[in-house]
């Protein structure tokens, strides 16, 4: 059998990515939420402004997982923290060490660039991923509830007229400092 190997993905592998990511999406009985186009991933992941790097796995020459990352920062650690979006393994090639291999990779690019931790989200009853990653010595944190704002709220939100009051300082002016309504 062919060995495992791993380089960091480039434009020429957004085709590879998307079904890597499509693969994920229904996996995780999340079809329905997978929107992204090839052209959005080649922008967004190797456009002028990258928002995320991703790592290729193969057996031989064929593509057979997929990490994918991109950096947050944690202020309490005063450090950035590698985040881990997705991690992906094509069925027939789970169990023989493509998913190791990647995190072992993770771990080592989140060390070389300074990283205090990575993190990422599993879902619930995604049980053979959580003993795996359990196995690694991570911790789920159960405490941690995700908050997200999307669609509809999430343009309602940005309409809204941001200061119902605003405080306007007069001092330099010779005044002590007035509130005055926006
Ligand atoms: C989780 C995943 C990336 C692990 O990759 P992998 O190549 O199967 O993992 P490895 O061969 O390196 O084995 C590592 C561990 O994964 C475990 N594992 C997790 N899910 C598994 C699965 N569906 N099939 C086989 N092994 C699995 C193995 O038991 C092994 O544990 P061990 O080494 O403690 O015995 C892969 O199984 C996968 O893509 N699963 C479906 C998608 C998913 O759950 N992604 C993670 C979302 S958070």
């Amino acid at each position: 059998m062919a060995s495992l190997s791993i380089r960091r993905a480039t434009r020429r592998d957004v085709p590879t990515i998307v079904r890597l990511i499509r693969g994920l999406a229904e996996y995780e009985r999340l079809a329905h939420e997978m929107e992204a186009t090839a052209g959005q991933i080649r922008r967004h992941g190797f456009g002028g402004r990258p928002y995320f790097e991703a790592l290729i796995c193969r057996r031989g020459r064929a593509a057979v997982g997929f990490a994918l990352y991109f950096f947050t920062y944690s202020t309490f650690m005063g450090r950035p923290t590698l985040y881990l979006e997705d991690l992906f393994v094509l069925p027939e090639e789970r169990g023989r060490g493509a998913g190791r291999a990647l995190l072992t990779e993770l771990a080592r690019i989140a060390l070389r660039r300074g990283c205090g931790r990575m993190e990422w989200m599993v879902l619930d009853w995604n049980t053979p991923s959580i003993r795996f990653y359990r196995g690694l010595g991570a911790t789920l944190r159960k405490e941690w509830i995700l908050t997200r704002l999307t669609g509809a709220p999430l343009s309602r939100l940005a309409r809204r007229r941001p200061l119902r009051q605003a405080v306007t300082t007069t001092a330099g002016r010779g005044g002590a400092g007035r509130r005055s309504r926006a």
